[in-house]
C-alpha cells in the first residue's frame, strides 16, 4: 500500500514529484487500485479481493497490464474510464457530469489540483478544477471495514454566471466477465421483486422519479457472473443512498468497458448553481462479493457498525391498522392493547386515524391534534398512559411531509402545498405535499411533532409518505423542488432526533417505499412492506434483507387471511415469517379464537429467545425452489449457534425433497440439531413426513451439516420447519 502525504497540493512545485500514479485502498478484504494521473480524473484499475501489500513496482505491473490497446476507429488516444467519465476524452457513453452556463461550458476538461488521503483510513478525495469552464469537482471515495465503497462527488461553480447542472454521476466499472445484472423491481405491496438479464451493450436504466426512493426501487444494481447466486460467483453491485428522483443504470460500451452509475435524477432546471454554490451528490455504496449473501453480508456489518444502530433488543410491535384502520373507537383500541401486552407486545402502535378530522383518507393529513372531540377531553394522554402501564413503549403514526385539501392546516396556508405555479397537482390518495422547503411550514411540522412527543413521552413513530410526489414545485421559488424537499425532509428528521433523543423511527412509504440508506441514517427500521400476507412476504423480506440486516425490517403476523391478498395462511408460518426481522403483530386479535392467541403467545416467547441471534447473525439464504423449498439462516458470527429455516414454498414434481445442506457452521465443531417450531402437531411423529431423528434432534458435525446437510420434512406448502443449532462442544 502506498502511503501518501495527508494532502498534495498540485498547485505547489516540490509536491509534484510525489503525486502519487497510482493509489491502493484496501480493507475488508477488498482493495480498490486508482489510476491517479496529474492530467485527468481517477479511474478505477482494480476493484476486488484484496491484493496484499503491492510496493510501487508491483503497482506499475498493475497498471501496465491495466491500460488497453486502442479502439479501431477511436480517437488516438487512450480513453480513460474515468470516475466521472468526460466526454472530451473520447468518451461515447454517458458523461459522468452535465450542464452548462446557458448552452455554454458544456463540455468540462478537469485536471486534479489536490489529492488527499485522510490520515490512518481507506479514505482518498481529489479536488479538480477546469478553468475554461469555471467549474471544481470534488470526489470522495472511502473503502470501509466492512470492505464497502462509499462514494460522493460534488460540483462547485467558480464562474460569475449561474450554472445549470443537469446530472452528476458517478461510474464504477466492473469486469469483462460480470455478464449478468441483477436489480430489483416491484409494485405497491409487492416490493422488491428480483429481476435478471445479460449484460449487453446499451444502457439497462433503473430511473425513480416517484419523489420517493420507492416501491419498484433498484434497491441494489448487481452484475456478476454469469449464474451468480446467494453463495457463489464473483459480483460487483451498488446502491443509491437517496430518497428521492434518482438513477442507476449499468451500460456496457462498444468497446467492451461495463459500468455501474448512479446518481441523483434532477428535474429541469432543478439544480441551479450560482456564483460560490456547490452542488453535492448522493452517496454510491458498492460491494464486491462472491455471492449474494457475502454482498448482503457487507452492508449488514457496515449498518450495525454504525455508532446509531439501534443496541437496543427489537421490542415486540402491536400495530392497530389492520385491525381497526380508521375505526377509532377508543374502547376497542384498549382493549386492543391489553390483548397485546397479554401475548407479550413490548410496543403498541396507534396508526393512522388518531388525530384532526381523520375520519377516512380523505381529510384530516396537516391537523396534527389528537381527536379528543369524538374521544374526549385528555383521553389520548390516558391513553398513553394505559399503554405504558401495561409496560409497553408506546408508538404513533404521522405522515409529516403530506397535507390534505381537506384540513385545517391547507384552509390557513395554501401556499404550503407543493405546486406548479397556477394549478395544483393532480391528488393521491386525496392528499398534497407540504413544502418543507417553507421554512414556517417545515417549522410547524417539527414543532407539531416535537410537542407531541415530549408532552406524552411517545417512544416511537412511524413516519409514513404514501404519495409520488407529481408536479411538485416548490411555492417560492416555483421551480422544481424534489432536491431541495428531499434534503429538508433529511433535516427535519435529523432536528426531531436531536431534540427527541431515545425516539425511534421508522421509514414507511406505503409499506416499502422509502428503503434506502439514507434514510436508514435517520431512521431504526423500515415497513417493508403494506402486504403481510406471509407468502409474499418471504420473498419481499429475503430480497431487503439483500441491503437491511433483519432487525431493521418491520414484520408483523397478521390475521389468518390476508387483507391484501385473500389468501389464507397457518398461524405458524405467518409467525415463522415475521421471525426474522422486527417481529410484531398486526391482527385483531379481539377476533382470534383462545388457541390462537395462546399459540402467539409461543411464538413471542421465540422470537424473544432468538432475537439476540437474529439480530446479530449473519443471513444465509439458499434457493431450492425447483425442488419446492427454500433456506434462510442466521448464524452467530463466532459460529456457536444458528436458527434456520426451511420453508415449503411449492409441490415440485418429485417429492420429498431430500437433503437440505446448512452452509456456514464450523466444520470441526460437534452441534446439536433441533427442531425449533414452538409446537408441533401429532404428524411429528409420521415418517412420511419428519426424519426419525425430528423429535429428539441430532448431534452432529459442522461439516457434515454443511456438506452432507439433514432431510427436508415433507411439509404441505406455506410451512416453515424451523432447526436450532447450537455448539455441542
Ligand atoms: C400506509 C402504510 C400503512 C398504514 C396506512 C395508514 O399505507 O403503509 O401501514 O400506516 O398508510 O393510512
Amino acid at each position: 500500500m502506498v502511503s501518501l502525504p495527508v494532502a498534495i497540493d498540485g498547485t505547489c512545485e516540490e509536491s509534484v514529484t510525489t503525486w502519487p500514479r497510482q493509489v491502493h485502498l484496501s480493507a475488508g478484504g477488498i482493495s480498490l487500485v486508482l489510476l491517479t494521473p496529474r492530467t485527468t480524473l481517477p479511474s478505477v484499475m482494480y476493484w476486488g479481493p484484496e491484493l496484499g501489500d503491492l510496493d510501487n513496482v508491483g503497482l506499475d505491473a498493475l497498471e501496465a497490464a491495466y491500460h488497453p490497446v486502442l479502439a479501431s476507429n477511436g480517437v488516438d488516444a487512450e480513453v480513460p474510464v474515468t470516475l466521472i467519465p468526460e466526454g472530451w476524452t473520447g468518451w461515447t457513453g454517458t458523461p459522468g457530469l452535465a450542464g452548462h452556463r446557458k448552452g455554454t461550458a458544456w463540455s468540462p476538461r478537469f485536471e486534479p489540483s489536490r489529492i488527499t488521503r485522510v490520515g490512518g483510513s481507506e479514505t482518498l478525495s481529489v479536488v479538480a478544477n477546469d478553468p475554461a469552464t469555471q467549474l471544481e469537482l470534488d470526489i470522495e471515495i472511502e473503502l470501509n471495514a466492512a470492505g464497502l465503497l462509499v462514494m460522493r462527488a460534488g460540483v462547485r461553480n467558480l464562474g460569475d454566471d449561474e450554472y445549470t447542472l443537469e446530472h452528476l454521476n458517478i461510474a464504477l466499472p466492473v469486469p469483462d466477465d460480470a455478464n449478468e445484472i441483477l436489480d430489483l423491481a416491484g409494485r405497491w405491496a409487492k416490493e422488491r421483486v428480483p429481476q435478471r438479464r445479460p449484460f449487453t451493450v446499451g444502457t439497462h436504466l433503473r430511473e425513480g422519479r416517484h419523489g420517493r426512493t420507492g416501491a419498484d426501487a433498484a434497491t441494489i444494481l448487481v452484475a456478476g457472473e454469469a449464474g451468480f447466486g446467494f453463495d457463489s460467483g464473483r459480483v460487483w453491485g451498488a446502491h443509491l443512498a437517496f430518497s428521492g428522483n434518482h438513477r442507476v443504470f449499468a451500460e456496457r460500451q462498444f468497446t467492451g468497458e461495463k459500468l455501474l452509475y448512479a446518481g441523483e435524477a434532477l428535474m429541469p432546471g432543478e439544480v441551479i448553481l450560482a456564483t460560490g454554490e456547490r452542488y453535492q451528490s448522493p452517496k454510491l455504496y458498492a460491494a464486491h462479493a462472491i455471492g449474494l449473501d457475502e454482498m448482503a453480508g457487507r452492508f449488514h456489518d457496515h449498518l450495525r457498525a454504525r455508532p446509531q444502530h439501534p443496541q437496543s433488543v427489537r421490542p415486540v410491535v402491536m400495530n392497530v391498522w389492520e385491525a381497526v384502520y380508521f375505526d377509532h373507537d377508543l374502547e376497542r383500541i384498549i382493549d386492543l392493547a391489553t390483548l397485546g401486552a397479554s401475548v407479550g407486545a413490548e410496543r403498541f402502535v396507534l396508526d393512522d386515524g388518531w388525530f384532526g378530522n381523520r375520519t377516512g383518507d380523505s381529510a384530516g393529513l396537516g391537523d396534527w391534534t389528537p381527536r379528543e372531540a369524538a374521544w374526549g377531553e385528555g383521553r389520548f394522554g390516558d391513553l398513553v398512559r394505559y399503554v405504558k402501564n401495561l409496560g409497553m413503549q408506546f408508538g404513533l403514526w404521522f405522515e409529516p411531509e403530506m397535507i390534505n385539501e381537506d384540513s385545517d392546516l391547507a384552509r390557513a396556508h395554501p401556499e404550503w402545498i407543493m405546486q406548479v405555479p397556477g394549478r395544483l397537482p393532480v391528488e393521491a390518495r386525496h392528499q398534497q405535499v407540504l413544502d418543507l422547503t417553507h421554512p414556517d411550514a417545515f417549522a410547524y411540522i417539527k414543532s407539531s411533532i416535537v410537542s407531541l412527543v415530549r408532552q406524552h413521552g411517545i417512544d416511537f413513530i412511524k413516519w409514513d409518505h404514501n404519495r409520488d410526489l407529481v408536479d411538485a414545485g416548490s411555492t417560492r421559488t416555483g421551480r422544481a423542488g424534489i432536491h431541495e424537499q428531499t434534503l429538508r425532509v433529511y433535516k427535519l428528521l435529523d432536528a426531531i432526533r436531536a431534540e427527541c433523543p431515545g425516539l425511534e423511527i421508522e421509514s414507511c412509504s406505503s409499506g416499502g417505499a422509502r428503503v434506502d440508506l439514507e434514510i436508514l441514517e435517520r431512521t431504526d427500521r423500515v415497513w417493508a412492506s403494506d402486504c403481510i400476507d406471509a407468502h409474499e412476504r418471504q420473498g419481499i423480506q429475503r430480497w431487503t434483507m439483500q441491503l437491511l440486516p433483519p432487525e431493521l425490517i418491520g414484520s408483523h403476523v397478521g390475521a389468518e387471511r390476508a387483507h391484501t391478498t385473500g389468501r389464507k395462511l397457518d398461524l405458524s408460518f405467518r409467525a415463522a415469517t415475521a421471525l426474522f426481522g422486527h417481529f410484531g403483530i398486526e391482527w385483531d386479535l379481539s377476533a382470534a379464537s383462545s388457541e390462537e392467541i395462546a399459540e402467539l403467545a409461543r411464538w413471542v416467547d421465540l422470537y424473544k429467545r432468538h432475537r439476540p441471534l437474529i439480530h446479530t447473525g449473519r443471513v444465509i439464504r439458499r434457493d431450492h425452489e425447483d425442488r419446492g423449498f427454500t433456506l434462510l439462516g442466521a448464524i452467530r458470527p463466532d459460529r456457536a449457534e444458528a436458527l434456520f429455516a426451511i420453508t415449503v414454498v411449492d409441490r415440485p414434481v418429485t417429492w420429498p425433497a431430500g437433503r437440505v445442506q446448512l452452509p456456514g457452521l464450523d466444520p470441526a465443531r460437534l452441534y446439536r440439531v433441533r427442531s425449533a417450531n414452538p409446537r408441533f402437531d401429532a404428524e411429528e411423529n409420521d415418517p412420511r413426513i419428519y426424519p426419525e431423528w425430528w423429535g429428539d434432534g441430532l448431534t452432529v458435525r459442522g461439516d457434515v451439516l454443511n456438506n452432507v446437510g439433514v432431510q427436508v420434512p415433507a411439509l404441505n406448502p406455506d410451512h416453515t420447519a424451523l432447526l436450532h443449532v447450537t455448539a455441542a462442544s
